[in-house]
């Protein structure tokens, strides 16, 4: 099942994952970066995919169904994390590894930092216990790119409330504010350890100049060539 970027086949695809905590606009920002690059770049022959976690296949749905309602808390952090770990492996099999090898470009609403932000905060699971884990499920498999989209959790959380509307909040946005205070802490961690991988953009900014920010740091890592006019291989 391991996907291995470095395969032959997996040509010029590229994996962007977007993380952050609640109500920080990730879903706004893939369909708008999905725009663009279906807009005459060399993606648009390619293919854009965009997908989501936990989800994406049809047993990692129903897989997400049961996590956010609730109903696998009782199993604790660490067993939470299997199910949401269960989830992205099918995922890798049937969406993201087989849009790689066409060399598509895959952009993911959440991917394996949220584990680690989400199932290790507030006295959640062991982060070694995490990270081995997250080896087993995604083999020598690493997004090309993450922004992390920041913003102070009270704003998130508020524009999360407003947009659910009557609707209850579900397992994780319903955590109190401390645990979404760590969780910011957890997704700023993993980008001072990772600055090669990981983009902070700040959140409260408008959304088109979110978008730019975005698009811009895509164009300078994956896109150099097509901006600058040269022939696209
Ligand atoms: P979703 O409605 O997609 O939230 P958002 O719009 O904020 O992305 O629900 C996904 C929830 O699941 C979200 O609260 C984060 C949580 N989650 C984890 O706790 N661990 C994980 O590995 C993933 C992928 C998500």
């Amino acid at each position: 099942m391991t996907v291995c970027i470095q395969e032959p086949g997996l040509r010029d695809g590229r994996f962007i994952t977007f993380e952050g905590g609640e109500g920080a606009g990730k879903s706004t920002q893939i369909r708008l970066l999905a725009e663009r690059l279906r807009q005459g770049t060399p993606y648009a022959v390619r293919g854009v995919v965009v997908t989501r976690e936990p989800g994406g296949t049809p047993l990692a749905e129903k897989l997400r169904g049961v996590i956010l309602s609730g109903a696998a808390r009782q199993f604790g952090p660490l067993g939470e994390a299997l199910l949401f770990s269960a989830a992205r492996i099918d995922h890798i099999d049937r969406v993201i590894g087989p849009a790689l090898r066409r060399g598509a470009f895959v952009l993911c609403d959440r991917f394996a930092d949220s584990t680690r932000a989400y199932q290790g905060a507030k006295g959640g699971a062991d982060p070694a216990l995490l990270l081995a884990m997250e080896k087993v499920a995604l083999g020598k498999l690493a997004p090309n790119l993450t922004f992390i989209l920041d913003l102070p959790p009270e704003v998130g959380l508020e524009r999360a409330r407003r947009r659910r509307g009557e609707g209850e909040a579900d397992r994780f946005e319903a955590e109190d504010l401390a645990f979404h205070a760590q969780l910011r802490d957890k997704f700023l961690e993993i980008a001072a350890s990772e600055p090669q991988r990981c983009r902070v953009i700040d959140a409260t900014l408008p959304p088109e100049i979110v978008a730019d920010a975005i698009w811009t740091t895509v164009c300078e890592k994956f896109l150099k060539a097509f901006t600058d006019g040269k022939k696209w291989a």
